[in-house]
């Protein structure tokens, strides 16, 4: 049974890689998918030409990797994607986050970087050649930036942890890329706080086109797809110039 497991599938570019997979793969037997929002899981089936196979669960908590791993077991699958696009960012100083809510910063970092190698973890055994991992990772990972210090820090891992998977698996014909847009247009910001900044408002992307070139980017066998002509310029800028600068020139705007 060939499938694809796609975490954070109740929504924004985890709900739109389940509806553009079925396209991109034409002999997947099923997607599983995997959030916490039940309902919204069981509304995508009608948006969805291959069936569905759900993981209602948080990811915080160790039910449903134990959910997962017995599916794994008893199904004995052939994992064609896994794409890891559960995750949440907290904008504000890391004193401004920690005293409204202590466990936010902990469970960002459980999340965002636990979670998605947990569930790396899981499934590349039962991956093989020509197999694919898909990461979310962000834009916020090409350098520190202030007001969202630790979720720019998770990303950061992703985006490392996804080039140096990318060398080792190399050999077994697995591809993994990381996915680095800058913002979407997404549930995302109802949690994070939304958008201020005028310059990112406009450079808002849509969560169709975003995860339709990670599709073809990881077909490329790309290590990393990044968005956008602005997005690309923030890489080559957060590559050219002293992180410390930026970091100023941030504090300013
Ligand atoms: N939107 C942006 O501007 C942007 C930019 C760059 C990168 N990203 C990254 O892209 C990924 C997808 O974000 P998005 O924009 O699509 O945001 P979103 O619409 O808020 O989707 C987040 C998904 O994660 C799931 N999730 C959150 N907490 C969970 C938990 N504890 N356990 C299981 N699932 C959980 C949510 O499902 P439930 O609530 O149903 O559990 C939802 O399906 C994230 O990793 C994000 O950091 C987003």
């Amino acid at each position: 049974m060939k499938i694809a497991v796609i975490t954070g599938a109740s929504s924004g570019m985890g709900r739109e890689f389940v509806r553009q997979a079925g396209y991109f793969y034409r002999s997947l037997d099923e997607i599983w998918v995997i959030a916490r929002r039940k309902e919204r899981l069981e509304s995508l089936r009608k948006e969805c030409r291959v069936p569905l196979r759900i993981f209602d669960g948080d990811l915080l908590k160790k039910q449903v990797y134990r959910q997962y791993h017995s599916g794994l077991k008893e199904k004995k699958p052939d994992i064609r994607m896994l794409v890891n696009a559960a995750g949440f960012g907290k904008s504000g100083t890391f004193s401004e986050i920690a005293s409204e809510d202590k466990k936010l910063q902990p469970d960002m970092i459980d999340l965002n970087c636990r979670a998605l190698t947990r569930m790396i973890q899981l499934s590349l055994p039962r991956m093989s050649k020509g197999s694919r991992i898909i990461n979310l990772a962000s834009a916020a990972a090409f350098c520190p930036q202030n007001g969202f210090a630790v979720y720019a820090a998770t990303k950061a891992y992703v985006l490392s942890l996804s080039r140096a998977l990318s060398s080792e698996l190399r050999s077994r014909g697995i591809i993994v890329t990381a996915v680095c847009p800058g913002p979407v247009d997404t549930e995302f910001f109802q949690v994070s706080g939304e958008l201020t900044d005028p310059l990112k408002k406009l450079t808002m992307a849509k969560a169709p086109a975003v995860v339709h070139k990670a599709l073809k980017d990881s077909r490329k066998r790309r290590e990393v797809s990044v968005y956008g002509a602005s997005m690309k310029a923030a890489r080559i800028g957060a590559r050219l110039l002293p992180h410390r600068l930026i970091l100023r020139a941030e504090e300013l705007l």
